[in-house]
């Protein structure tokens, strides 16, 4: 069984910035025949507020031809706390009225892949509390199966005990929950995205990759970490329980910077 990890395709019809990634990167996809597309997140410049990126980014998925699942990243349906995209009931009803519902279970072969919704960590939503409950249920049922994980946020930058890195990881208080569960079941693999670095290292017997973006990468805007500054995808075999897993460079991605276009893309808001 094939899946493809595909992350941060920062789609749009308005601001069509990175809008070129997407041919090479449909194109990449089909050679590769797999049986499953996961995108995690920042499928859309801003689905958080603009239903037309949705519709335009999920018929784009859909043109792939490919069963997918995803995960929703910040840009599509805001953030935990955020001032003005803060997460919340109407974004999630409308990712899950383009892309279906933001946790999920797929179970392949020896393995039970597990997608859930890294926005709502920290939010105080009567739906993170709901996402827990079934996160234990499905780890608690997985009978045995090798369990991979699927997230936008990467649950650390440098360590699971680090302090709070703002926007780029996981707070500490649902890091440290995720984190004994990772531990509990001996989790094989913990995949996000939104860093728009590439890495794949192993910590405490887990694997942690963090697939490249296909939309930008980003500069001096990030404060220094780990990962490499690449586009591309995640390519992912899975034969009975193993799990085999290689970060890939697409062919004929341009390497846009967001650093030079920010401004025109996200431009800063007044704050409150
Ligand atoms: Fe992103
Ligand atoms: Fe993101």
């Amino acid at each position: 069984m094939r899946i493809i990890q595909i992350s941060d395709t920062h789609l749009s019809p308005g601001k069509a910035h990175f809008a070129d990634n997407w041919a090479p990167l449909a194109r990449w996809i089909a050679e590769q025949r797999p049986d499953l597309v996961i995108h995690t997140g920042d499928v859309t410049v801003d689905g958080a507020d603009v239903e037309a990126d949705m519709q335009y980014a999920a018929d784009l998925m859909h043109g792939l031809a490919v069963r997918f699942r995803a995960v929703p990243g910040n840009h599509d349906v805001g953030d935990a706390g955020h001032d003005h995209q803060p997460v919340n009931e109407e974004r999630l009803l409308r990712w899950r009225t383009h892309f279906g519902p933001d946790r999920w279970v797929e179970d392949v072969e020896d393995c039970r892949l597990i997608g859930f919704d890294a926005m709502l960590l920290g939010s105080g939503e009567r739906e993170e509390a709901l996402q827990a409950d079934w996160l234990d249920a499905v780890m608690n049922d997985a009978e045995g199966r090798r369990i991979a994980w699927f997230l936008h946020r990467p649950l650390f930058l440098d360590s699971p005990e680090e302090g709070d890195t703002g926007y780029w990881s996981v707070k500490p208080q649902p890091r440290a929950r995720l984190t004994r569960l990772v531990r509990r079941h001996s989790v094989a693999l913990v995949a996000s995205g939104h860093l728009h670095k590439a890495r794949d290292f192993v910590l405490d017997g887990t694997r942690y990759i963090w697939s490249p973006a296909s939309a930008f990468l980003v500069g001096d805007m990030a404060p220094p970490m780990p990962g490499e500054n690449r586009l591309g995808a995640v390519v992912y075999e899975i034969d009975r329980g193993a799990i085999e897993a290689k970060i890939i460079e697409v062919p004929d991605l341009s390497s846009h910077w967001i650093d030079d276009v920010v401004e025109e893309v996200y431009p800063r808001r007044p704050d409150k």
